[in-house]
């Protein structure tokens, strides 16, 4: 069988057409809230937190306690956050963006060598949303996926090979995000009272957490007011890591309405995902989030997914976060049936339409 052909979002853009197939228009429901990303980007209102790290291994212990709260409380309220002073070099960073624009600059032609195969299973490389429903909703955006860490489940094979230097630069940001996703994974421990290296064990330690790369391509769209980037849904990850070129496009939903995420500069925006909230029988959130898309300028972020292995690990909230008072609001499951529970969950919801 020959390689289904997929429709390209960017190919669409640059086609030039002047409204969007009907694929990608979103349900009427869902047209009243989506607005033009620059304008709700200068909207007043409540704000993403910003972590500031630099204290977070502080020898003053009110200094550090002061800084863990902070991260803590971000994780409660929010289960999102913008840190700053974490760690990884500017230059580290301002070169896997580089990398990652240069292959995304290179025609769709050749990024098509890449394509990832979804209908037998291969989910590495290039790829754009399938509509996997009735309705035949589709997302505004291509996509690089591949996993990076740890460094013997990677399969290089399939990693861009333009720009020469894309696999150096990106093995070196997986490895210095990994260390990130530990110090964050021990503060969230000992700030529930458990030990540091809990959550990490939990969730897979060093050999077993699958850091999985996936760089957002949302082309410019010609009515960014009906379509969205990525559609409404909580990360099923522990923690996600996203870093952007400086478009506006996140949106979160907090307390009832849609906030839009300031580009913050040198910062790294986290995620708490559902695999924390679980284990953390809801102490910690994953936010509802959503991207939106424009007609000015094209957006790239790369989000990367910390996610326990599929089947080896069955999550649950940890018994010392369940009490009379605080029953256990998620019941056991894997990875990978948490994952099917969402999907599933979603479809009901399609059917009651
Ligand atoms: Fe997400």
């Amino acid at each position: 069988m020959g390689t289904m052909l997929v429709q390209r979002v960017e190919s669409l853009s640059l086609s030039g057409i002047e409204s969007i197939p009907k694929e990608y228009v979103r349900p009427k429901e869902e047209l009243t809230n989506i607005g033009n990303i620059f304008e709700e980007e200068k909207k007043e209102g409540p704000e993403v937190p910003t972590i500031d790290l630099k204290e977070i291994n502080s020898s003053d212990e009110l200094v550090r306690r002061k800084c863990r709260e902070k991260l803590k409380k971000a994780a409660e309220e929010w289960g999102v956050m913008h840190l700053v002073n974490h760690g990884i070099s500017h230059d580290l960073i301002n070169r896997l963006k580089k990398v990652g624009e240069t292959f995304f600059g290179l025609s769709v032609d050749e990024k098509e060598k890449y394509a990832n195969d979804q209908s037998c299973g291969k989910i590495q490389g290039y790829g754009s949303k399938l509509a996997n429903n009735a309705s035949g909703q589709l997302e505004w955006e291509d996509y690089f996926f591949h996993l990076i860490f740890p460094e013997d489940k990677r399969d290089l094979s399939i990693w861009p090979k333009t720009p020469h230097d894309y696999t150096e630069v990106t093995s070196e940001y997986a490895k210095q995000l990994r260390g990130l996703a530990s110090k964050i994974m021990e503060v969230l421990s000992l700030e529930l009272g458990l030990e540091g290296g809990r959550l990490e064990k939990e969730v897979g330690g060093m050999e077993e957490l699958l850091l999985q790369m996936k760089i957002n391509y949302y082309p410019i769209c010609p009515q960014p007011e009906l379509a969205l980037g990525v559609e409404a849904h909580t990360d099923v990850s522990s923690l996600t890591f996203l870093l952007h070129n400086m478009v506006p496009g996140l949106q979160l939903f907090y307390e009832g309405k849609w906030v839009t995420a300031k580009c913050v500069p040198d910062s790294i925006l986290m995620h708490i995902g559902d695999t924390i909230e679980i284990l953390s029988n809801g102490k910690y959130k994953s936010i509802l989030h959503r991207g939106l898309v424009n007609k000015e300028k094209v957006r790239i972020s790369w989000a990367v997914f910390c996610e326990p292995p599929k089947e080896k690990i069955i999550l649950k909230p940890l018994p010392q976060l369940v009490t009379q008072n605080q029953p256990a609001r998620f019941p056991p499951r894997t990875f990978a049936q948490h994952i099917h529970h969402k999907l599933f969950r979603n479809e009901e919801e399609e059917d009651t339409k």
